[in-house]
């Protein structure tokens, strides 16, 4: 029995909505069938972690047919913030509809770390260094530097003897680097950092590969030919 680990990032799903992504290009046609093929792979006890920009809907009620869609999925969810997520609530308030709600199989990842067959999973939204400009930005960036190390310490301390990170935007990015993320992920020792975001023409901006003893990856949807990439 497996108990593999996969990703895909920006999943954009509207079934409770009206915002057809095939405007977005020929590619975003029919995506919700590409990815349930995309996951005919993934396993019942498989955990799959979604990157962020998960649902258009602008609230919880109008993003639950996009949350039963995944619950529908194979496997375990994951799931981390987008700057899409415009549904997104506190915690608790997510576990409550949820659970309301009979979804089963979606768990969060924010300010926490969790660990599937020895590894750590851990991350957050994550910013851009072009949005850290000082004020209310500079706030949000830290405050999300703040959750990652969070995150990683929970790792740390855990008996995961691996740790990957998922976060939403690229923390490095053609002439633009979260150095405070970058370096952070290289001192944990993290093994591959994973990120959602950029599409179309901007799949071209991202840097990957092995930076700073860190393996990057892009994992949005419309990249990955919307099949979760597998982790280990
Ligand atoms: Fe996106
Ligand atoms: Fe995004």
């Amino acid at each position: 029995m497996t108990m593999a680990i996969y990703v895909i990032g920006d999943l954009h799903l509207s079934l409770g909505g009206n915002k057809p992504m095939d405007i977005f290009g020929e590619v975003w046609e029919n995506h919700t069938e590409k990815l349930i093929l995309g996951f005919k792979d993934v396993c019942e006890n498989d955990l799959t972690v979604l990157a962020g920009d998960i649902s258009w809907g602008i609230s919880l009620d109008e993003a639950l047919p996009d949350f039963k869609f995944i619950d529908g999925l194979p496997g375990k969810k994951l799931i981390i913030k987008g700057n899409h997520d415009y549904w997104w609530n506190t915690v608790k308030k997510i576990k409550q509809f949820f659970a309301v709600n009979h979804i089963n199989t979606i768990d969060i990842l924010h300010n926490n770390a969790f660990i599937h067959d020895g590894a750590a999973i851990c991350g957050t939204r994550g910013w851009f260094l072009e949005n850290c400009d000082g004020g209310q930005n500079l706030k949000v960036y830290n405050r999300e530097v703040m959750r990652l190390k969070r995150s990683l310490d929970a790792a740390k301390s855990s008996v995961a003897d691996l740790i990957y990170c998922f976060l939403h935007y690229p923390p490095v990015y053609k002439g633009y680097e979260c150095v405070e993320i970058t370096d952070m992920l290289s001192q944990y020792n993290v093994k591959a950092c994973y990120f959602g975001h950029l599409h179309s023409k901007s799949h071209g901006l991202a840097v990957q590969g092995t930076y700073k003893s860190v393996e990057y990856r892009l994992v949005s949807a419309d990249y990955l030919g919307f099949k979760p990439l597998k982790v280990q």
